[in-house]
């Protein structure tokens, strides 16, 4: 080959790849000669499963371009210039395999979940204006062609949201449910209640939100400016109606996202006993010193009550979550009010418990009966194997725990500090970012996040059910604090979930990332720009 030729040859490879900066990569993707160019006649030709994500993707795809496209049901009469989605064959529901050649678009799943990252995946292969909520002019709707084969690593890939710290709407948490699926994570981890705020409508116990919802201010040593969810009385919170919750878990569902709902215990749960102090510890103050100078509450586990409580709490938002596991939280329990209660020592002494340890696992023992009874898995953090593991429960592993626990055939989330808290500052000059609770999490590291712990023996290793991130809010009070500590970090976070090991490439998600910074900017999402220093 001529030096002429092989260069013009990597020119127009590099202008290919520079046109395709799909997050998470794919896991085959080979690009192809020509280009498909959408146009206001382009049909979106689908069949009933596909219909949904049919929908979907005509109103995404508007907004940008104006084109108002028509959608036919007759996929064997499909023709030139459409979009087929085709759901057929066998194999993992995710998957998808998306062709695009100047004739048209066709995007194959054997579900419904894989059409829908199809079109994910379309939209990622568009310029990026495609993103814009107002229309573009200008801008050639054209997507280079390519043949993609595409399966995801992991089936949870998850990002947990702290509403309780700070309250965030329900078009918020939307937004934050349209920003996952774009990079095709599947798991909303919904932290609903925790000491500051209990955001779920009960409807057999009211003051959990007229009283549990809502505090004086904003807390945390923030401005009062830098919120709006106050009431008319100028008090700080909210909560989600059960009729809200449900828009939620359909919004989601529609985008092939699971809710799992956290209702935390038996610690962090000063919102719920302020509300109903008679499940805290006879003749103690619930609220009990914590590390950060606050304070957390705890339930009595030595009082019967206690637990049908939790049974009347758990029959109403079980219905309301059609997914497999509820979250119980179980993490930072205090147990000094359990060593000073009558109740609490009566417990251990009748269940032959040896401390307040083994208590801790007698109550998420009987929780863990209790959600059974209402036909969901238990779901908690790393702590919840302090005095012996629940048999049927699953850890989300964020200090530990998670090699044991799959050793001992129990599923397994990992979620570890070190590579997947979101709350700490993207930035050792702190000075340059926005107030955060500390620590240091670059991009990198995050994508250097192997949810594979490699002390796992091959046999256990199914019991991985993938990698999550979370974002606690103390000091996150916007949806747009949101977005910064979101972003770009959530697409390393999805990445190292969705593509093969085999497929990391960080010099080649940066370049992407730089792409995508472009997409951020057309949906106006506040993205901590990656030329920014670290
Ligand atoms: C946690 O971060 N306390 C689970
Ligand atoms: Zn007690």
């Amino acid at each position: 080959m001529s030096k002429y030729l092989a260069t013009i040859l990597l020119l127009a490879a590099a202008q290919l790849n520079a046109s395709i900066a799909v997050i998470p990569v794919p896991a085959k993707l080979v690009p192809q000669a020509g280009e498909f160019r959408l146009d206001a006649k382009t049909r979106i030709v689908t069949d009933e499963l596909a219909r949904p994500a049919a929908e979907l993707l005509a109103a995404r795809l508007r907004s940008a371009t104006g084109f108002k496209l028509k959608i036919k049901s007759d996929t064997a009469k499909a023709g030139d210039d459409d979009i087929w989605l085709v759901t057929d064959g066998a194999g993992n529901p995710e998957s998808y395999m998306l062709s695009v050649t100047p004739q048209g678009v066709v995007i194959h799943a054997p579900a419904a979940a894989g059409i829908f990252y199809g079109t994910e995946t379309l939209l990622q292969l568009l310029p990026p204006a495609i993103f814009s909520a107002k229309p573009v002019t200008g801008t050639s709707w054209s997507v280079p062609g390519v043949e993609i084969a595409d399966a995801p690593r992991y089936p949870w890939r998850g990002f947990m949201l702290d509403v309780s710290r700070h309250f965030f709407t329900k078009p918020e948490v939307e937004q934050v449910l349209d920003l996952m699926a774009l990079y095709k994570l599947n798991t909303f981890h919904w932290h609903l209640v925790d000491d500051q705020g209990w955001r779920i409508q009960i409807k057999k116990y009211p003051k959990l939100t007229s009283v549990g919802a809502w505090r004086d201010a904003i807390g945390f040593g923030l401005d009062p400016k830098d919120a709006t969810a106050y009431d008319r009385s100028g008090r700080y919170g909210g909560f989600y109606t059960q009729r809200e919750i449900r828009e939620v878990v359909a919004y989601a569902a529609a985008r092939h996202i699971t809710v799992v709902p956290e209702i935390e215990m038996p610690g962090h749960s000063s919102a719920a006993l302020t509300a109903y102090p008679q499940f805290g510890c006879p003749n103690i103050d619930f609220a009990v010193p914590a590390k950060g100078g606050v304070f957390t509450g705890v339930y009595c586990a030595g009082n019967d009550a206690t637990f049908a409580f939790i049974n009347d709490v758990l029959s109403e938002v079980t219905p309301l979550f059609p997914g497999k596991y509820i979250h119980i939280g179980g993490d930072e329990v205090v147990k000094s009010n359990w060593q000073h209660c009558a109740k609490c020592q009566l417990r251990i002494k009748n269940e032959g418990l040896k401390d307040e340890k083994e208590l801790q696992s007698y109550f998420i023992r009987r929780v863990e009966k209790l959600v059974t009874a209402h036909g969901k898995s238990l779901i908690g953090w790393s702590e919840i194997r302090e005095g012996g593991l629940a048999p049927t429960a699953a850890l989300m592993d964020w200090i530990g725990g998670g090699v044991e626990a799959a050793r001992s055939g129990h599923e397994v989330v990992m979620a570890p500090t070190k590579y997947s808290y979101f709350d700490h500052y993207q930035s050792t000059n702190h000075t340059q970012e926005p107030l955060a609770i500390g620590g240091f999490l670059p991009l990198k590291r995050v994508y250097e996040f192997e949810p594979m712990p490699v002390k796992l023996a091959p046999e256990f290793q199914s019991h991985i059910l993938g990698g999550q991130a979370n974002l606690w809010t103390e000091y996150i009070p916007s949806l747009a604090r949101v977005e910064y500590m979101m972003f770009p970090r959530l697409c390393a976070l999805a990445e190292v979930n969705w593509s093969p090991a085999s497929a990391r490439d960080w010099e080649g998600f940066k370049e992407r990332t730089g792409v995508n910074e472009q997409r951020l900017a057309a949906m106006g999402v506040n993205y901590r720009p990656l030329a920014k220093p670290e």
